[in-house]
Formats: C-alpha cells, structure tokens, sequence
C-alpha cells in the first residue's frame, strides 16, 4: 500500500479530511514546522505518529529543508501532502519530492496565488471563487493543477463564510486528488504536465450568480 505524509502547520483540517476518508494509501506522519499546531492532537488522536520539526530552530531555510526531508524520509513516503503548511520550500527540496509533493491553495489558480485569497476576491466582485490542489514546483502556488472546486460567492458574504465555502469544498477535492494518486490515477509527466489515466470528464457549468 502506497504511504503519504502530511506536513501542516495549525488547525490541520484537511489534513483531519485526509485522515477520516477512505483513501487507498496509509498516512505514515503528520509533521508540523510548529509545535503549536492544533493538528498535531488531532493526528495523534487517530493514532497516527505526529512529529515537529520547527523552523525557528534553523538558521536558514537550506538547513530547516534538510531537517525536514530527513524526518519525511524516514517513513518513505510515496507522497507527500502540504495541507496548510505556511512555509515555503526550497528549490532543492521540491526537486527531491518531484511528481510527489501535493498542495492545497484556497483560490481558483493561477488566480489569488499567496495569501489572503478570500479578501481579495472579494475586493475584487469576483462571483465565482475556489480552492485548487496542484503538484508544487518551484514556482510558488504555480504547479501544474490536478483539481479545483468552484463554489459562487454571493452577495453578503464577508471574508469568513467565504473562506468557510471554500473550505468544505477543499475536504472534498484533496482526498480526491490523493485517492487518485495513490491509485495511479493521475501523475506528473517528465514534460511537467497533469496525466490523467482515467477517462471520466463530467462536463458541466457553474453559474454564479444562476441563470434565472
Ligand atoms: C487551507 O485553506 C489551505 O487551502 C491553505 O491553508 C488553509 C489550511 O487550513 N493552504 P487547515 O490547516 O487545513 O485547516
């Protein structure tokens, strides 16, 4: 069976999404840059290792990457799962876990990459907003896309019922894109691309606001 290790960074719920669906590979670790992570409780609480690596312990970001690879490789993962990890990894580190190394980001990319995704797009009226889960490379939230969710953003809504929108839809699409995965479902190409091994394309629009 295929192993995953999750790297978070706080409240840990999609990686607690990974944890409670059925997917056809085993969470080896979770591993936390900060000890005061909520979702180290909840990892351990199901029974799965739950380590800390911190970053303020290292004095740069090549030795803080290095620590962290050490700690991953233990368990000798297959994958490996960013679920709210805030920390940006070097360009080393991402050519060591090429093709297996999966984010979560809370925005329809290319558009809204970094932070704050959910104020800007309402800053900017847009009315259909998302959460996407993409291969990292170097170029940062810039990775080839292995699935989004769209959901619509509607007239009242502030920062919080947005973000909270988007959220439960993010609890749906990474267990997909990691089912997929671990089930050699999709993969990265030499050329960098998304394949698709299976060949369901539902096709249909969200419209938002609806169409009357
Ligand atoms: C999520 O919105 C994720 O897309 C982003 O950071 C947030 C983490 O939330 N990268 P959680 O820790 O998974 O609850």
């Amino acid at each position: 069976m295929k192993k995953l290790v999750i790297l978070i960074s706080g409240r840990g719920s999609n990686m607690q999404a990974l944890l409670e669906a059925k997917l056809s590979c085993r969470i080896a670790a979770v591993i936390s840059n900060r000890a005061d992570a909520e979702g180290l409780a909840i990892a351990k609480a199901h029974g799965i290792p739950a380590l800390v690596v911190e970053h303020r312990k290292h004095a740069d970001r090549e030795s803080f990457d290095t620590a962290l690879a050490q700690a991953i490789d233990v368990f000798d993962p297959d994958f490996v799962a960013l679920a709210g990890f805030m920390r940006i990894l070097g360009a080393g580190f991402v050519a060591r876990y090429r093709g297996r190394l999966i984010n979560i980001h809370p925005s329809l990319l290319p558009a809204y990459s970094g932070l704050d995704t959910h104020a800007r797009a309402l800053r900017d009226g847009v009315k259909i907003h998302g959460c996407t889960v993409h291969f990292v490379t170097h170029d940062l939230d810039h990775g080839p896309i292995i699935i989004q969710a769209a959901v619509p953003v509607l007239r009242d809504d502030t920062e919080q019922t947005l973000a909270a929108r988007v959220l439960s839809q993010e609890h749906r699409i990474y267990p997909q894109a990691i089912s997929w995965l671990c089930q050699d479902q999709v993969k990265l190409s030499e050329q960098g691309r998304v394949l698709f091994l299976h060949r369901k394309q539902p096709g249909f629009a969200l419209v938002s606001p609806s169409l009357e």
